[in-house]
């Protein structure tokens, strides 16, 4: 076991992060930078896909949200997308056993009715079987965005208030958090974006309102797990203090 993963282990399960999300990216330039073509990125990112959920669950995390698809991303080159949408289908099949060894619970969120048959059929799949794993719950965002999510709340929250189920004053934090696709999901402690950019791309508005955001250089394909709890343990030692002083949060006020 490598030294970060043992410190991560020894900390109080109240310093550390419940939900991490990754906005997986720079694919395509990892690579242009070896003479490739960019399909040959997303291929190699599926490693690190896989170095993220056995990462995460060898320290103990609850939640992990993947960026993998956006509602933007429909306007690639048809090529591209379809690429992208064989390559989920197969990794899902090839990934399934792995998931299942490592207890990990499979969901996804985003306009998924969007995808292609076999996509959802595949996803679909994975997702029943492994329904009743106990350990890591990893989400897939495919076909999503955080305006595509907000809007949805609304128009749910509306067609309650129409029917009288909801009335206006019900409309609180609470009732929006729990009519997005996250219900039932901590909001994020740790958004990571790799590939040297420093946005946020439409992902998860509404739930990175308190989140630690880490941007790194590393190429999506060239991330792995000891990058993941070096983050992790760089999170432990921010403070964060959601609105109060520094003192407050010293003295558990
Ligand atoms: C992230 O890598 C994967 C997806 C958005 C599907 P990119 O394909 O965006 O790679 P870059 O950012 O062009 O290098
Ligand atoms: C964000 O990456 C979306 C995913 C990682 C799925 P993009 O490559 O689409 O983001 P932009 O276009 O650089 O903002
Ligand atoms: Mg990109």
């Amino acid at each position: 076991m490598t030294d970060r993963l043992q410190l991560i282990r020894t900390l109080d399960q109240n310093k550390k992060p419940r939900h991490i999300a990754i906005i997986m990216d720079g694919n395509g330039r990892w690579a242009k930078e070896r003479g490739k073509e960019r399909v040959y990125g997303h291929q190699h990112g599926v490693q690190s896909v896989r170095n993220a959920i056995e990462g995460c669950g060898e320290a103990g995390i609850d939640f992990l949200t993947l960026y993998a698809f956006s509602t933007e991303n429909w306007n690639r080159p048809k090529e591209e997308v379809n690429a992208l949408t064989s390559l989920l289908v197969k990794t899902i099949h090839l990934e399934l056993d792995n998931l299942m060894r490592n207890n990990v619970r499979l969901t996804a969120i985003g306009a998924l009715t969007d995808l292609p048959e076999d996509c959802q059929e595949e996803l679909r799949g994975a997702i029943n079987h492994t329904a009743e794993n106990s350990g890591l719950t990893a989400t897939l965002a495919l076909s999503y965005s955080g305006r595509w999510e907000i809007t949805n709340m609304v128009r749910k929250i509306a067609n309650k208030l129409a029917k009288g189920s909801l009335s206006q004053e019900d409309i609180n934090n609470d009732l929006v958090t729990g009519n997005l696709s996250t219900s039932g999901m901590p909001d994020p402690d740790i958004l990571i974006r790799t590939g040297g950019n420093f946005r946020i791309s439409n992902f998860l508005l509404w739930q990175i309102a308190y989140a630690e955001l880490f941007f790194t250089p590393t190429q999506w394909p060239d991330f792995n797990k000891d990058e993941l709890w070096q983050i992790i343990l760089d999170f432990v030692d921010r403070e964060r203090r959601f609105g109060k002083t520094g003192e407050q949060v010293a003295n558990h006020q």
